[in-house]
């Protein structure tokens, strides 16, 4: 199940912190390498030397010891995986406010893998406000929060705020990082967001585009283990997920020039942006004073990105767009598709309910080069996503 995957197991000062020691031996019996990193306080609820002999590995504790420097730097970049389970309030806490006084907390800070967390504390530390603002905080950074059970409390009380079983623990890590997916492994580009085309040092030419659709398509591919690239325009939508590699872009020309630069590796170029164009002439140096009568800003189109890729396309890449129609939507898009020779192209109608600009939901329709047309119901961004990734894979990777 999890043959060869390196997860690092985090442990804090909870008395759930027994139940890691279930964890640990779990993960390795499913195939998985297992470092496991301690704070000071989980040694006074569990034994190193049991996760050390039960990981095989040496348990780490300290960021210095007298000889050396503990990499966390390294370990981050080592694992498929950072888990911390159980995570304590004062951690959870920490790691939500970016202290750095362990180990433990200097790993997460640096790490570049997926991080998940399992909490797990007594019934009214866990409603406590801040628990719930601190675990939404982990959660705007990309970290998966494993929700706590209800169940018998070390306190004697019943409740909420038990730590998820070991094995539901495990379970979570394989149907969330690694299910073998055909997309696993294949690179990916996604662009989303609008662009902004500069008139002059404060004003500029841009769209609604929230970029929330093609950052959706760039989660789900990398929860399925593809190697995604987001180019992301000057969107105000909050992103943040560890494991996909971000590359903001502000103009077309810059969304163009990044998209050109990654193509020629990638798998799958999925082109979600909302491109500008038409582009000023040029951008005035100095703020543009008002005048008397009226402005004429000179427009020059831009290039298009999803076109000048579908010239460049060779046999095996997969090019999909979107066609976002207000009017003869079906024509229009199965237009998009030939001209800009396209495989697939996903069609958004202003004229939907819940579809389009800056909703949390979206409509589609998705035409391909084998002249299928597939229709979804309007459904959450996240399960949009969900239908292309799958669709993409039916017709192009099964
Ligand atoms: N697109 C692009 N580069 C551009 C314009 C559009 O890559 N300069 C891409 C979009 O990301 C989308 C697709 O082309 O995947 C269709 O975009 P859309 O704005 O619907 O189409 P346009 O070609 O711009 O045509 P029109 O605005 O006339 O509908």
């Amino acid at each position: 199940m999890l043959q060869g995957k390196k997860i690092l197991l985090g442990i804090t000062g909870s008395i759930a912190a027994y139940k890691s020691i279930f964890l640990v031996r779990l993960l390795v019996k499913a195939g998985a390498e297992v470092k496991v990193i301690m704070t000071p306080a989980a040694k006074d609820f569990v034994t190193p030397l049991s996760l050390s002999t039960l990981s095989r590995n040496p348990v780490l504790t300290d960021l210095f010891d007298e000889q050396s420097w503990a990499n966390h730097v390294m370990l981050g970049r080592w694992a498929d995986v950072l888990l911390i389970a159980p995570l304590s309030a004062n951690t959870l806490a920490k790691m939500a406010s970016g202290q750095c006084d362990n180990l433990l907390l200097a790993t997460y800070l640096s790490a570049t893998c997926p991080v998940v967390v399992a909490p797990a504390m007594d019934e009214d530390m866990w409603h406590h406000p801040t628990a719930k603002e601190n675990c939404k905080k982990l959660e705007s950074f990309g970290n998966r929060v494993i929700p706590v059970e209800k169940g018998d409390l070390a306190s004697g009380l019943h409740g909420d705020g038990r730590m998820a079983e070991p094995e539901q623990i495990v379970q979570y890590l394989v149907s969330n990082f690694f299910l073998t997916s055909p997309v696993a492994g294949k690179k990916a580009i996604v662009t989303a967001g609008p662009t902004y085309e500069p008139i002059d040092p404060v004003r500029f030419i841009g769209n609604h585009s929230s970029g929330k659709m093609g950052i959706a398509i760039a989660k789900e591919l990398q929860h399925r283990g593809a190697d995604v690239t987001l180019i992301l325009g000057p969107t105000t939508y909050d992103f943040s997920e560890n494991g996909i590699k971000l590359k903001r872009v502000t103009t077309a020309a810059e969304m163009y020039a990044a998209s050109h630069d990654l193509f020629d590796r990638a798998d799958i170029a999925i082109m979600a942006a909302a491109v500008a164009d038409y582009s000023p002439v040029t951008a005035a140096a100095e703020k543009i004073k008002k005048k008397e009568d009226g402005l004429t800003v000179e427009l020059v189109k831009t290039k298009d990105i999803l076109k000048s890729l579908g010239e460049k396309k060779k046999p095996g890449q997969v090019l999909v767009g979107f066609a976002l129609e207000t009017n003869n939507e079906k024509q229009n898009a199965l237009d998009k598709l030939t001209r800009k020779n396209a495989d697939m192209i996903i069609l958004n109608s202003l004229n939907d309910a819940g579809a389009g600009f800056g909703h949390d939901t979206n409509k589609i329709t998705i035409f391909d080069k084998g002249g299928n047309e597939i229709s979804f119901a309007a459904k959450p961004k996240s399960e949009v996503a969900k239908d292309i990734v799958d669709t993409i894979i039916r017709l192009y990777y099964a």
